[in-house]
């Protein structure tokens, strides 16, 4: 069994001594106060990390100068000093466990959001107008006020309690727009030559050392490429990375730009993208300095965590959404538990409400797939006591199922977890033959191994029926029964080259080399690209006008750029009329009749609620819950919450 031990000893950044190299990512709520405060649950969420073992709990974005621009809604303002006594209770709950505060320091430059504050909208060349305009060029008097704005924000921070300071340097904000030839056109001193166009950065950095003294760690994040035609590439970063070198005290390599929507995904790397995707490029800069390197992106397995520490590739692996699926990971590879960790499945689900375009007010409401406690940490860590020991009869083992029992479980009931297959796992079961799913299968495997640890009593093979509940006699029953497919009524439905999406992996052998799927949503379009990787030619049937709907906003774009690369057809606006032996037979959207030949027939037209066997199992003389996809079709995340919510409601 590996130890650990690489990802898990100290190093001295300046005069600090970090407890470990797992650093918690920069990362925002969203739910602080509309001046930017912290509230109970935005400390809640960053104890957490603090409890779960992180050495450096990074604060996120937090805005140095209002005056000249605002990114986002409810932000930390580092401006004013009324953010002080909730920053100061946020760095004493990080402190309390040990951990160090540290906070992101941002200007938004060209990306300000005027519905956020009044003034100019700035950039380091004039430009069209992103969310308001026209950008106008910063002169030299306003990039001097900025500057100093950070070296304000750095002292605010500290005397907030903080550690130290990340400043933002990467993912097309600010001080990024500087250094990349997409945004900066100048020809004064700061524009032209890489020189002078780190030269901002330089500034602000000199400007934060004065204020703060040099025993006050600044990190740097930056983009260790922008993955953009014209834009920055590693070999420039790498020479940026040596005239910040020995200036700041962490180099923190990111990548990506917000400038290119395109690289969103990549910024935050989906499934679809290799762990670790951006070692290579923090290997490159830190071969090249003598700053410690800070590496971040989908580094979402303690291995790779433990590999990356002890090749010498990076010094410190940041983490991001691998703390919100489990705030406790470096806990629990202290204590030899890496068994029991929730692994980040980089659905993307954290992240998506921030983006949608299309919604005018986008609240994102933090939440992850994995953790039913993100987002809501302060509620979710009172334990609260059942009034008294129940026998509690859980009706299924899927994702739902599982969560119910385990909560229930530890908090004192009696629970019995019935599954009518051999096997725990319910739909998660469903998707063991996809490759970027492999993180699901993995934490189905986590959740079993929670259930059989636990005292809880599991019967396979074992169909819940009226007299089983009697015989029993709990006090509570918990439906989590899943859910089961819609068969659309299409004549040749029931003919034999017709495969339902839950029957694939029991099927498989029959799949031929070109297969029609009949249904463009979430599970029609991830099977599409899993066939497709394994060389057979897709059509996939859509009757809306688009496709994958029902799919997380950015891991929707995830899926389109990599079905994008493999020859998936995809029509829309098409309604499916007849399935015959050569094919489907459908009415495209001018209304004519085709033909889409193919030899397999796969159909997702999408799942319906158990709700006829749940209610025939109800009872008037005990407590009864319908939870997961018996209740309702969704996603693992609701599946999760659920379970754990009626877990801590029993
Ligand atoms: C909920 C959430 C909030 C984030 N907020 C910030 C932020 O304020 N500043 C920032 O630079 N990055 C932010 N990020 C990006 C992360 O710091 C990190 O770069 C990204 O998630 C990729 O790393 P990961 O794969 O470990 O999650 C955020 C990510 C998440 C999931």
């Amino acid at each position: 069994m590996l130890e650990y031990k690489n990802v898990l000893s100290p190093i001295k950044i300046g005069a600090l001594t970090l407890r470990n190299r797992i650093e918690s990512a920069p990362s925002n709520t969203g739910n602080g106060t509309f001046e930017g405060f912290f509230t109970q649950e935005s400390i809640g969420y960053f104890e957490l990390k603090a409890r779960g073992g992180a050495s450096i709990v990074t604060i996120g974005e937090s805005n140095v100068h209002t005056k000249t621009g605002v990114a986002h809604g409810r932000m930390p303002c580092l401006d004013n000093p009324d953010i002080l006594p909730s920053l100061i209770r946020t760095t004493d709950a990080i402190h309390r466990h040990g951990a160090l505060a540290s906070i992101q320091l941002i200007h938004p430059g060209r990306r300000a959001n005027k519905d956020y504050y009044n003034g100019t909208v700035y950039g380091p060349s004039s430009g069209e107008p992103l969310f308001a305009g026209p950008i106008v060029e910063m002169d030299e008097k306003v990039i001097e006020e900025v500057v100093n704005a950070f070296g304000d924000a750095a002292e605010m921070a500290k005397l907030g309690g903080c550690d130290m300071v990340m400043v933002h340097g990467a993912h097309g904000w600010l001080l990024h727009q500087f250094l990349s030839p997409l945004n900066n056109n100048r020809r004064d001193k700061f524009g032209g030559s890489l020189e002078n166009r780190a030269r901002i950065s330089l500034m602000v950095i000199d400007n934060i050392r004065k204020k703060c003294g040099k025993d006050f760690p600044i990190e740097f994040r930056l983009s260790g490429s922008e993955y953009v035609e014209g834009g920055l590439t590693i070999d420039d970063m790498v020479e940026f990375a040596k005239i910040i070198d020995g200036k700041v005290d962490i180099i923190h390599v990111s990548s990506c730009t917000f400038h290119n929507p395109a690289t969103n995904t990549h910024m935050f790397p989906s499934a679809f993208h290799e762990k670790g995707i951006n070692v290579p490029l923090a290997e490159k800069i830190k071969k090249a300095v003598k700053t410690p390197v800070a590496v971040v992106g989908g580094i979402n397995d303690p291995d790779l965590m433990e590999h990356i520490i002890s090749s010498g590739k990076a010094d410190i692996v940041s983490l991001g959404r691998p703390l919100l699926a489990d705030p406790f990971l470096p806990k629990k590879l202290m204590e030899r538990k890496a068994e029991d960790i929730s692994p980040c499945l980089r659905c993307l689900v954290c992240l998506s409400g921030d983006f949608v375009p299309y919604i005018k007010y986008p609240i994102r409401s933090l939440k992850c797939s994995v953790n039913p406690i993100i987002g809501r940490e302060q509620e979710a860590t009172r334990k609260i006591q059942p009034e008294r020991k129940k026998k509690v009869l859980i009706i299924g083992g899927g994702p739902a199922g599982m969560q119910a029992a385990i909560t229930a479980s530890d908090r004192g009931h009696q629970v019995i977890l019935c599954e009518k297959s051999d096997s725990l796992g319910g739909a998660i079961n469903l998707i063991e033959n996809i490759s970027f799913k492999s993180d699901l299968k993995k934490f189905k495997n986590v959740l079993i191994k929670r259930v059989l640890k636990r005292d809880i009593k599991v019967m396979l093979n074992t169909c819940v029926n009226n007299e089983l509940i009697d015989y029993l006699n709990p006090d509570a029953v918990v439906a989590a029964m899943g859910a089961e497919p819609i068969k659309p009524n299409i004549e040749g439905i029931e003919n034999k080259n017709v495969i339902l999406a839950t029957e694939i992996i029991k099927r498989s052998e029959e799949i031929g080399k070109k297969v029609i799927i009949i249904g463009g949503g979430l599970i029609g379009c991830e099977e599409a690209l899993n066939l497709s990787s394994q060389g057979k030619k897709l059509t996939v049937i859509e009757m809306r006008p688009d496709v994958v709907i029902d799919g997380a906003y950015l891991y929707r774009e995830a899926l389109m750029i990599n079905l994008a690369k493999h020859p998936v057809n995809i029509v829309t606006n098409t309604k499916c009329k007849k399935i015959v032996e050569t094919g489907v037979l459908a009415i495209d959207k001018e209304g004519r009749e085709v033909l889409f030949k193919g030899d397999t027939v796969i159909v997702a037209a999408g799942l319906k609620s158990k709700i006829q066997q749940v209610d025939s199992l109800r009872k008037y003389n005990m407590e009864f819950y319908n939870i997961g996809d018996s209740f309702k079709p969704r996603k693992v995340l609701d599946a999760i919450r659920s379970g754990y919510d009626i877990g801590t409601t029993l």
